[in-house]
């Protein structure tokens, strides 16, 4: 075969495409990834998840220096801090990153095409790169174009005054006073990396909670705990306009439902009301294939397109936005084309948020089990109770598990407490072998450690906990 000739064509070369790409290589098709951007690795590695957590790492550590450690009989001179030192920690982890998926390219031999990828036809893609446009030909195309910031009327993101999470992961100095627009998973991260830092954070939030995909419980705990750490919130609010003519930015708000409105003054105003489906100029009018109501590429089961021979994978289609969603679809169809069975089980799929205390669900929440009319129980151990949890100076949160009522079958987790997101692993896992809350409470969990709240929990379902 000639190097314009592939089994496969991945466009865009994040979490969902570049796995797919590797996997694809793995089963022995022959594969290219076209990718835009002058690193791999996509929005995730470049300018979301890996620099958001290595900013929120860098912070926590600040914090804990400033505040905390005395607490542990540690004493330390005065801290301060190096912002730009910060960010080159930051820079440093994404280039690391970056780079690591270029050499499993090679070592996969995945063959890189940069520059615009253009489904022409079915099998067809043109790359239109700095050398100018050519054209490769392959038995299946994948779209993994990802998302872009969703853009609000009226408040328009210059990436310097009026940011989007892009801008806010790269601030040159602190902000005196930092607006959030938007109470979800960028607005409440990138709100304690900066109040951290000294700003003072004010999140704006159409809805009457935070984070609302979230279990109410949680979310309305999760706002308590954030505004003790400094961050002020307007809730059932919404932002009507923007002045950026003078130093700083001057935000008009009213009611969500109507009614009078405030200016709010900020030095930086960081847009966070979610993520668009990426298609522009992918030529997917002219190929004939179909968006749905929210412009993502309609897919069926199989993640075809309705033009056969047409994937796609990650933010680009419906369903959570997050990395390791796009990366198990990417294996997923990668699979499929090999002639493999490849599923997704999307009722296991974990969602975390990376403040402080932490913040991990799985499954479903009690507000979704009500409106489905599935009848639970609920099992719940505060971390307060646990032993490590006191031992670090971290008894925030709590561990929920909701489990059917007649069955015993885990359903949902919510967990609010540190390290959260690590410890979500194994819920996801019980969900993924079908265990019941029994299976949980009966597994031996290490002492002394955060996970026994799990344990606690799974026995709380059944009235039985030892340690409350
Ligand atoms: P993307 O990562 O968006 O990659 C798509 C790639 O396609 C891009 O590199 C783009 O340049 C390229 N592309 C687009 N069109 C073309 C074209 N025509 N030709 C060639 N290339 C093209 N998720 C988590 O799970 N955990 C987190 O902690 C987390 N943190 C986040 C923090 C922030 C600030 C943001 C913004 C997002 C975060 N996310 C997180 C979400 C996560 O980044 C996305 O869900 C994930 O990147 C989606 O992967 P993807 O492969 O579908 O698309
Ligand atoms: P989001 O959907 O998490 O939150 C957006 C928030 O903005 C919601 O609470 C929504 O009600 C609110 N909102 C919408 N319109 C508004 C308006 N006009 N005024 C005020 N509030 C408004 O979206 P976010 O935070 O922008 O992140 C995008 C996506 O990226 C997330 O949904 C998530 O999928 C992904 N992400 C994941 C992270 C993680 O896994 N830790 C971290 C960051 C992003």
């Amino acid at each position: 075969m000639s190097d314009t000739q592939y089994d496969l064509v991945v466009i865009g070369a994040g979490p969902g495409g570049y796995v797919c790409a590797i996997r694809a290589a793995q089963l022995g098709l022959r594969t290219a990834c076209v990718e835009m951007r002058g690193t791999l690795g996509g929005t995730c590695l470049n300018v979301g998840c890996i620099p958001s957590k290595a900013l929120l790492t860098a912070s926590e550590k600040y914090e804990e220096a400033k505040h905390h450690l005395g607490a542990f009989g540690v004493k330390v001179g005065s801290v301060e801090l190096d912002l730009p030192g910060l960010m080159a920690h930051k820079d440093g982890v994404v280039k690391s990153n970056t780079q690591g998926i270029e050499f499993l390219f090679k070592k996969n031999k995945v063959a890189w095409l940069r520059g615009r990828g253009v489904v022409k036809a079915p099998g067809v893609v043109s790359v239109e790169g700095e050398g100018g446009t050519s054209e490769v030909t392959t038995k299946a195309i994948v779209i993994a174009t990802g998302s872009d910031v969703m853009p609000l009327p009226g408040v328009a993101i210059d990436e310097t005054k009026i940011v989007s999470s892009t801008g806010a992961i790269a601030l040159e100095s602190v902000p005196r006073r930092f607006a959030v627009i938007g109470g979800g998973y960028i607005g409440l991260e990138m709100g304690s990396v900066w109040a951290r830092l000294g700003a003072q954070v004010t999140v704006v939030e159409f809805l009457d909670r935070v984070l609302p995909g979230m279990d109410g419980e949680v979310s309305k705990h999760m706002q308590r705990v954030m505004a003790k750490q400094g961050l002020t919130f307007k809730l059932s609010t919404k932002v009507v306009g923007a002045d950026a003519s003078g130093e700083g930015v001057r935000l008009t708000l009213e009611p969500a439902a109507g009614g009078a409105q405030e200016t709010l003054e900020a030095d930086v105003v960081l847009v966070a009301i979610g993520r668009r489906p990426y298609t522009e100029g992918l030529g997917l009018e002219a190929a004939g294939v179909v968006l749905d109501e929210r412009r993502r590429v309609k897919i069926d089961a199989h993640f075809q397109t309705n033009v056969p021979g047409i994937y796609a994978i990650g933010d680009v289609v419906a369903g959570p936005m997050l990395a390791h969603k796009a990366e198990e679809e990417g294996v997923a169809v990668a699979e499929i084309l090999a002639g493999q069975a490849g599923h997704v089980n999307y009722d296991a799929i974990p969602g975390v948020v990376y403040t402080w205390p932490e913040v991990a669900q799985v499954g479903k929440t009690e507000e979704q089990l009500k409106a489905e009319g599935i009848a639970y129980k609920v099992g719940k151990f505060p971390f307060s109770a646990n032993g490590r949890a006191r031992a670090m100076n971290s008894t925030e949160g709590f561990v929920k598990i909701l489990a059917d009522k007649t069955t015993d079958r885990v359903l949902g987790v919510h967990i609010l407490g540190p390290d959260a997101g690590n410890m979500i692993a194994e819920l996801s896992l019980a969900m993924e072998f079908g265990a019941s809350a029994e299976d949980i409470a009966r597994t031996s969990h290490a002492h002394p450690t955060l996970t026994e709240a799990i344990k606690e929990a799974a026995l709380a379902v059944d009235g039985r906990p030892i340690h409350i």
